[in-house]
């Protein structure tokens, strides 16, 4: 398995690939979701490609300093399961157009500094604004930033449009798999495509949940035993929400799941929902009843620690 730092030497690993190259975009931390995904590239391409990036542009300073991080675990997981080259850039590596010659925590500190704005955002199309010394910043359409996750904070998918962006261009990828659990990113990462000239075809990879039924997130590892009997409640909650089936009104429902969510166990510990909505997961429109296409959604903190759970009411799309 090749190791690679930089893009030209990532560039010049693709130009000497014929066949088809799969690609895993990740922030390590692998977990079984991971897994799934990586086993998907293997099995549909000659060759897989797995980016390793904690990409400060989607974070908040504080949430990017903390996010986990285990290199070396990553790189044996990633060889075990048939990758053929990581893609492990650095900040200023991946950012060099705005670093400008600066240092890395000059870089880190003007890429929190440029994070928000937006706010004249287009409605439907995405727009690319020069900042720094002229890097492209994706701008997501309203449309999509400005719901769900987005509605606090829609730099975030900016962020995430932007990484993905120039990964799909130094890589060119001829398939990316994303997981479903993350339906606003994949849907965000979908019309991106379509945007770009559909440049990757992007395969939703179906969530992947542990034994308790909490999908899998490199987050969980900073859960104790007592906040993941919570996030176990939260899963179980949403699954019987989704198991209410098609046709059923989704006003009922979310005020059901809001009362199962105040008789949770929750200890010492603070749990607060931050959004609880019923999606159409194409469009990630709101649904006012369920449907086959319909997905829950339900992003929530506990003890400030941020996750997410998606369930389905049909077969995941
Ligand atoms: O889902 C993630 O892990 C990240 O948002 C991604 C797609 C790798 C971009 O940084």
């Amino acid at each position: 398995m090749d190791v690679i730092e930089s893009i030209s030497e990532m560039r010049e690993w693709r130009g000497g690939v014929a066949g088809s190259v799969g690609l895993v975009p990740t922030m390590g931390c692998l977990h079984d979701g991971h897994g799934h995904l990586l086993e998907r590239a293997r099995g549909g391409n000659d060759r897989v490609v797995m980016s390793l990036f904690v990409n400060p542009l989607q974070f908040r300073r504080e949430a990017f300093e903390v996010y986990p991080r285990r290199l070396d675990e990553d790189l044996k997981l990633a060889e075990g399961r048939g990758v053929d080259a990581v893609f492990v850039p650095s900040v200023e590596e991946m950012y060099a157009e705005l670093g400008g010659g600066r240092s890395r925590d000059a870089l880190l500190d003007l890429i929190f500094s440029i994070q928000g704005g937006g706010e004249d955002r287009d409605q439907l199309e995405f727009r690319i604004d020069r900042v720094g010394d002229g890097m492209g910043y994706i701008r997501v359409p309203a449309r999509l930033a400005m719901k769900m996750d987005g509605r606090l904070h829609p730099w975030h998918f900016d962020g995430v449009a932007t990484v993905v962006e120039r990964l799909l261009s130094i890589v060119e990828p001829t398939r990316s798999y994303f997981g479903q659990k993350d339906i606003q990113q994949v849907a965000i990462l979908d019309a991106l495509n379509d945007w770009a000239g559909g440049v990757t075809e992007i395969v939703r990879v179906p969530v992947v949940r542990e034994s308790d039924g909490v999908s899998a997130s490199s987050r969980l590892v900073m859960l104790s035993a007592e906040q993941r009997s919570i996030a176990a409640g939260i899963a179980r909650l949403l699954d019987e929400l989704a198991g209410s089936g098609e046709g059923a009104g989704v006003h009922a429902l979310i005020e059901r799941f809001e009362d199962g969510v105040a008789r949770l166990e929750t200890g010492p510990c603070e749990l607060v929902i931050d959004s609880v909505v019923c999606v159409d997961s194409r469009t990630i429109e709101g649904v006012d009843v369920l449907t086959s296409s319909t997905a829950v959604y339900c992003a929530y903190l506990i003890d400030g620690i941020r996750l997410a759970e998606t369930q389905w009411v049909g077969a995941a799309i």
